[in-house]
């Protein structure tokens, strides 16, 4: 099948989060099983041009946009063995620091920035002969495409044959915008209506994605069952609860080549399951790093995250106040975003120095770090698609305490209520109290080295496949296009 995948970021290219690590190990995924996949993304001012060898593609790129034509370039990078990737250039639109914002606000143009980028996308597919039998598009930021191509290509023998998807990474970010939008977009006010891309009175942009889509989904089961109840929904729940046999849930995988603590040469020592000295070194070169005492029975606790209200990292800083109190452990983070967040994890560590080690920024070395040395790894998330961490923890043997909620539920076996099978511990309300007495109960287990030992290692080895998820995603296109023949 040719599958063209977009995507507004993917590693190694660019990335904000967990979806630029999905969008890196899907297609390669899909493409080792025989498909012709086309990785499209904007070219961000971020998108080193000469790393990633881009090619300019001779000739302008006509975009349809508000009232005429705006002009684009076309880049190819071939840095990818299996999967060739695209890069939509507009200066005006990309050609600055942030992706999707400038560190504090979200770009006011954003809503005309990925209207442009969905158009583009389309034109550049025709522009380059890519005749896709799948159009797989990822979060609001590619919503309109779908439209698009049920509006305007409806009746373009180049696209005939294409089915489109649409993966909701996250129902948190729906690119809501005002409603002049849809004439920005190019989209006719017959389409502004609850049933489609109207919502409470402005333009929806993931709305209209789902709704026109040939099929909808998610990234594990939990979550798709999660999302069309009022709690996860977003006030999309309705919407996606008519979807029916329309919605699939599919967790992601973890890259193994980039995440295993066996190979992986970006920390102070490798180990393995049946090798587990390694994380020894590793546990002392973190203290050592975020500056703590150098000691082997203190359990770390550790964190790597977005700092946001989905995350809970709010909560966690809090029950860190009631854990330090009590308990002898230590605590790192690798983190970046929301200001007070931060402040309260610098009063942590004003209140026990020594004991709580910060980097605020983005770091690949320091995540792998965090993963190689902690004992314990933190993800009491308010709400969690998928989430990868509590994945990559399981491998770096850092057992994971998380909320039973989205795929932090579908992916670990909760210890309490099964000593045999457990491969990290879970709690369910969200409270800075629950989340300290989980701790000082997770602490009661690691003292007992040897059942800890065991926890480890049933850990790390669980194996999350991509191919098996690549599986799931080949079997949904084959359905689609049984569908349009
Ligand atoms: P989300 O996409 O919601 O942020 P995920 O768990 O799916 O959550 O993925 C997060 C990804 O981003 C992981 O690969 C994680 O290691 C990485 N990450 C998040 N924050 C940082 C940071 N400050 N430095 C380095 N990597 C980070
Ligand atoms: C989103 C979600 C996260 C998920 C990631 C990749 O960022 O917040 O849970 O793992 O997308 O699908």
């Amino acid at each position: 099948m040719k599958i063209a995948f977009i995507t507004p970021e993917a590693y190694p290219f660019v990335k904000t989060g967990g979806l630029a690590d999905v969008s890196y190990s899907l297609p390669r995924a899909l493409a080792r099983k025989g498909h012709d996949v086309l990785l499209v993304l904007p070219r961000y001012y971020r998108v080193d041009k000469q790393k990633f060898s881009l090619k300019l593609i001779p000739g302008p790129l006509g975009v349809p946009l508000g009232t005429g034509e705006k002009w684009a370039g076309i880049y190819r990078s071939q840095y990818l063995p299996d999967v060739s990737a695209i890069f939509i250039e507009h200066d005006n639109y990309f050609g600055r620091d942030g992706l999707y914002d400038d560190g504090y606000q979200a770009y006011g143009d954003n809503g005309e920035r990925f209207a442009f980028f969905c158009r583009a996308s389309l034109q550049a597919l025709v522009t380059l002969g890519f005749k896709p039998d799948i159009i797989h598009c990822n979060d609001w930021q590619t919503a309109l495409v779908p439209v698009y191509l049920r509006i305007h290509y409806a009746n373009e023998p180049f696209f005939r044959n294409a089915a489109s998807v649409m993966t909701v990474h996250n129902v948190g970010y729906q690119g809501v915008f005002p409603a002049e939008m849809m004439e920005c977009a190019m989209i006719g006010r017959e389409h502004f209506h609850p049933g489609e891309l109207e919502f409470f009175g402005q333009m929806n942009f993931l709305k209209g994605g789902i709704v026109f889509a040939d099929a909808v989904t998610t990234v594990s089961r939990r979550y798709a069952r999660e999302i069309q109840t009022p709690e996860f929904g977003y006030d999309l729940a309705g919407v996606f609860a008519s979807l029916g046999g329309r919605l699939y849930g599919i967790t992601n995988g973890v890259d193994y080549e980039k995440w295993d603590p066996q190979n992986d040469p970006r920390i102070p020592a490798n180990f393995s399951a049946k090798k587990l000295a390694g994380k020894k070194t590793c546990k002392q070169h973190l203290q050592s790093r975020f500056g703590m005492e150098e000691s082997d029975k203190l359990p770390v606790i550790g964190t790597i995250s977005r700092l946001t209200y989905q995350k809970g990292i709010d909560v966690l800083a809090e029950s860190l106040f009631i854990l330090m109190k009590e308990k002898a452990c230590q605590f790192v983070i690798v983190g970046s975003g929301d200001a007070h967040i931060m402040w309260r994890f610098e009063e942590l560590k004003r209140t026990y120095p020594g004991r709580v080690g910060i980097f605020w920024g983005y770091d690949e070395e320091l995540a792998h770090l965090v993963e190689s040395g902690s004992d314990i790894y933190a993800m009491p998330s308010r709400y969690e698609p998928c989430g990868l961490n509590q994945m990559y923890s399981l491998r770096y043997g850092a057992v994971p305490v998380v909320r039973a909620t989205g795929g932090l539920d579908d992916t670990i076996v909760d210890w309490f209520a099964d000593h045999e099978k457990g491969t990290g511990f879970k709690f369910h309300e969200l409270s800075a109290g629950i989340l300290a007495e989980t701790f000082v109960r997770v602490f009661d287990v690691y003292r007992d080295a040897q059942e800890w030992k065991k926890i480890v290692r049933r850990g790390m080895e669980v194996y999350y496949s991509w191919d098996e998820s690549a599986a799931e995603y080949e079997l949904m296109y084959e359905k689609l296009r049984g569908g349009r023949a």
